[in-house]
């Protein structure tokens, strides 16, 4: 995963460097973004080497006319784009004042703006400016816009005052970052398979049958126990999603090429997930050339596809199995028989008709079925947090069945 660590001027600046190797033991790579007052306090050359990257300062981004300015815009919106997380370490009073106001003016207060990914700040500085009302303001303005902020220490200060505004130490900083990323090792030693996005059932060489399924919450899984530490084997229907880097993804096509991939992987898995929205009907028999149109109406028929989630169930194991259930009506008790039906541990059940749920959306609002009579409804998610809190439960499911 991709982190943008902002430098900006502080005598704590130094202090980034450690940060720096402290990050990179998380697996995170980091890409330094200094200002032009931190290049005071410590040189890019320090960080160029830590990081084996070119560090962006404001140096690049101002240079010369024309096309240094044309590179340094195309740059900040690259950056913004690639990056998992910008957190900036220390920041300064200074800094705080552009992001709670939307001021670009330089690279790191530009990318703030442009950037999607979450944003951590560390400030620090001298104890008069922490508590000075402008300062505290700024950062209740950053925390209601989502911004996560970790306190500075209390302690001696560069400046010969004593209290609050030492840069909180590196590892309370780590543990933010990870917290955020949702990077925990509590998967660590699993290999997770997981199922996404629909199936396709040729007809003819040039039509199929497939459903509105886009894989997001399917790619939301493998990326979150991907980020918990777990091996992860992603079976793909067709998305249009990019590939989770460090999960073994592996394509297909029609629900006999998903059932082939999932009962062949899943002898390494302890925990199956299908999230995957398979059909359920097949064309009974594929046509080699294209069907044409003829006079009068036209008769597809179907048969039945093999239930992968089924057979799953019925070599279960100690395997923990989750299943999931779109359904327009009757959710408790379609979910409730799917469970008993499929001898899954848990199905994941949503309403696709309701605003923010099921398919093509990047939120969702599902109850968990558990064997234990439990249902457990969740508010409208993300589908990250989603999959984080199916993850938990397999824990817990884990944790009971011991
Ligand atoms: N599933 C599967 N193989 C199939 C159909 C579904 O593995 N051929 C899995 C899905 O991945 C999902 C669960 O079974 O995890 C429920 O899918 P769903 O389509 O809701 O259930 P069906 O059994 O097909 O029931 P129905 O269509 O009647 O609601």
């Amino acid at each position: 995963m991709k982190l943008a660590l902002g430098v900006t001027g502080g005598v704590a600046a130094y202090k980034a460097a450690e940060l720096v190797r402290r990050l990179q033991n998380e697996k995170l790579d980091v890409q330094v973004v200094m200002t032009r007052a931190a290049q005071e306090f410590i040189t890019p050359l320090t960080f160029a080497a830590l990081t084996g990257q070119k560090v962006i300062t404001d140096i690049f981004a101002t240079a010369g006319s024309g096309p240094a300015n044309v590179e340094s815009a195309i740059e900040h919106i690259a950056v913004a784009q690639r990056i998992d997380l910008l957190l900036v370490a220390p920041a300064t009073a200074d800094i705080l004042g552009k992001f709670a106001h939307g001021i670009a003016e330089d690279f790191l207060s530009t990318l703030y703006l442009a950037t999607k990914a979450p944003v951590v700040v560390a400030p620090a500085m001298n104890v008069n400016m922490w508590e000075h009302p402008a300062t505290q303001q700024n950062l209740t303005a950053l925390r209601a816009r989502g911004v996560h902020v970790v306190d500075p220490d209390e302690g001696y200060l560069a400046c010969g005052m004593t209290g609050a505004g030492r840069l909180a130490a590196t590892e309370s900083i780590v543990k933010k970052v990870c917290e955020v990323l949702g990077l925990r090792h509590d998967f660590t030693g699993q290999t997770v398979l997981v199922t996404a996005g629909p199936t396709c059932e040729s007809l003819d060489p040039v039509r199929f049958l497939t459903n509105r399924s886009s894989g997001k919450m399917g790619y939301a899984l493998a990326e979150a126990a991907h980020r918990r530490g777990a091996r992860v084997i992603l079976v793909s229907g067709p998305t249009d999603l990019k590939i989770p880097q460090g999960v073994d993804w592996v394509p297909v096509r029609s629900t006999e090429q998903m059932q082939r991939s999932v009962l062949e992987r899943a002898r390494e898995a302890n925990v199956a997930i299908m999230a995957a929205a398979v059909s359920d009907f097949r064309p009974a028999a594929e046509q080699d050339k294209k069907i044409k149109r003829g006079d009068g109406t036209f008769t597809l028929e179907l048969e039945p596809t093999p239930d992968i989630l089924a057979e799953l169930g019925r070599e279960k194991g100690n395997r923990i199995l989750v299943g999931f259930a779109a359904e327009t009506n009757n959710v408790a008790e379609n979910a409730r028989g799917k469970l008993l039906r499929k001898a899954a541990d848990m199905i994941v059940a949503n309403d696709v008709t309701q605003a923010g749920a099921g398919f093509d959306t990047d939120t969702n609002i599902v109850t968990l079925f558990l064997r234990d009579g439990r249902e457990l409804a969740l508010p409208q998610l993300n589908k990250f947090d989603v999959a984080n809190r199916i993850l938990d439960q397999v824990l817990d499911i884990q944790k009971h069945s011991k």
